[in-house]
């Protein structure tokens, strides 16, 4: 009999998770919690509240689960994973001592300088003058750090030192990112294109996965403000799985060392956000979780079981898993609601996600998308659908990808146009 996964989650990474784990032939069942529209074709969907560690491991009990797996990481932050090892429920996911490595950006930076692991020079301090003697030792452009989670908006780059200066004084007096703002990080601008590297990892090895490129500003070319990221494209020329076996030394095995040195080994999907400086890469952040839309555009291109891999990272070897690709390219676009990632309204009643899923070569996950009373799947978040197509190449999942994007409407859809473009 094969496994019964629950997935915890409801976004389009999650619904890709879900979808490869249901594909996967150690897997009979996936239950999804609380799920989207999407995923409930894959599996029951039940209702939970994320944040509440005890209520996500009464639900994988109930639900005689063999293998839980958590997408995002307030879930992981909060315990989800202590409290289900408690009970001996395999999960993937850190504990929320090491998921820290994504809650707290001074943390994460004290592991990246104990363990050797290169990143960029930085003070971290909860004192406005000692923030602003460490601004005086950078160069602009400034980058300012709420070390907390502070939904994506803590992070402040500052051409001039005194929009800098403004911004540790939000973040220390004027408190705008609350409790994730008491502390701030100071670091050295890096110069050069920003690189994911996702490694699922069993405590003490890892295995890393074929990267993707995000796009994580709003508009074409690169404009407007930050996002979670509107589309992504796998594999990366010059950046493939045998061009980062170096960083399997350099950052991953180092980091796993200090984490289990410390009682807390690292379990589950590390993400290292790097920027390929003239020096070599150079760390930016850890987070605890699959990215968000990469994930999409890189579990399509995964050939062997994502639930024996996914099992061994809770609890067994990752390397004795063999991990094979399939030599395509996948291309994600995402489509949002008109005004994210500011405000926006949602309830849109949306059409042709049958028609474009339908396509062999392309396969649509849900990410903010509900089942309205006789108005069937309407818009329900900012990020709204995430339109992946396989090809031979990028261009030619590129051009499915986007070819299926105009089967579907909903009023305001905005994406953007050039995501793998010129690849
Ligand atoms: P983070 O949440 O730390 O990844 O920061 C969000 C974004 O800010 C990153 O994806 C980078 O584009 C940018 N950023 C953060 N830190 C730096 C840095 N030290 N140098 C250059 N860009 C940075
Ligand atoms: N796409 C960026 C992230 O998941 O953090």
């Amino acid at each position: 009999m094969g496994r019964s996964v629950l997935v915890v989650g409801g976004g389009g990474r999650e619904h890709a998770l879900a979808w490869r784990l249901a594909a996967s032939p150690s897997v009979d069942r996936v239950v999804s919690a609380p799920g989207n529209p999407g995923m409930a074709q894959l599996g029951p969907t039940v209702p939970v509240d994320t944040g509440d560690p005890d209520a996500v491991a009464d639900l994988a009990e109930g639900q005689s689960s063999d293998l839980v797996v958590i997408g995002p990481e307030a879930p992981l932050v909060a315990g989800a994973v202590d409290a289900l090892q408690a009970r001996d429920i395999p999960a993937f996911g850190p504990v929320a001592a090491a998921a820290y490595l994504e809650g707290s950006k001074a943390f994460a930076k004290g592991i990246m300088e104990a363990a050797g692991a290169p990143t960029a020079g930085y003070l971290a301090t909860s004192e406005v003058e000692q923030a602003y003697a460490a601004l005086d030792r950078f160069a602009p452009p400034y980058v300012v750090k709420a070390d907390g989670l502070a939904a994506g908006k803590g992070v402040r780059i500052c051409e001039d030192l005194a929009d800098a200066r403004a911004a540790v004084d939000d973040a220390l007096v004027h408190r705008r990112f609350g409790d994730a703002g008491a502390q701030l990080v100071i670091e050295e601008f890096l110069h050069g294109p920003e690189r994911s590297v996702f490694g699922v990892c069993d405590g003490q090895d890892v295995v890393l996965l074929t990267p993707a490129q995000d796009y994580k500003r709003a508009h074409d070319g690169d404009a407007g403000p930050n996002t979670g990221g509107m589309g992504a494209y796998a594999p990366v020329p010059g950046f493939g799985r045998d061009d980062i076996t170096e960083l399997r030394e350099l950052i991953f095995l180092p980091v796993l060392r200090e984490l289990a040195s410390r009682g807390a080994p690292y379990r589950g999907l590390l993400y290292a956000g790097l920027v390929q400086t003239s020096d070599g890469p150079k760390l930016l952040e850890f987070n605890a979780r699959f990215g968000d839309p990469e994930t999409q555009a890189i579990l399509p291109l995964l050939a062997s079981d994502l639930g024996d891999l996914l099992a061994a990272s809770a609890s067994g070897a990752v390397r004795d898993v063999e991990v094979t690709w399939h030599d395509r390219a996948a291309v994600t676009v995402v489509l949002a609601s008109g005004g994210y990632p500011g405000s926006y309204t949602t309830g849109k009643p949306i059409t042709g996600v049958d028609d474009a899923d339908t396509r062999p070569e392309v396969t649509v996950f849900h990410a903010g998308t509900g089942q309205a009373d006789g108005e069937g799947l309407v818009t329900a978040g900012g990020r709204v659908l995430n339109v992946t197509a396989v090809g031979d190449d990028v261009e030619a999942a590129r051009r499915s990808a986007y070819a299926a994007t105009d089967l579907i409407g909903f009023d305001g859809l905005h994406r953007r146009s050039d995501i793998a473009a010129g690849v």
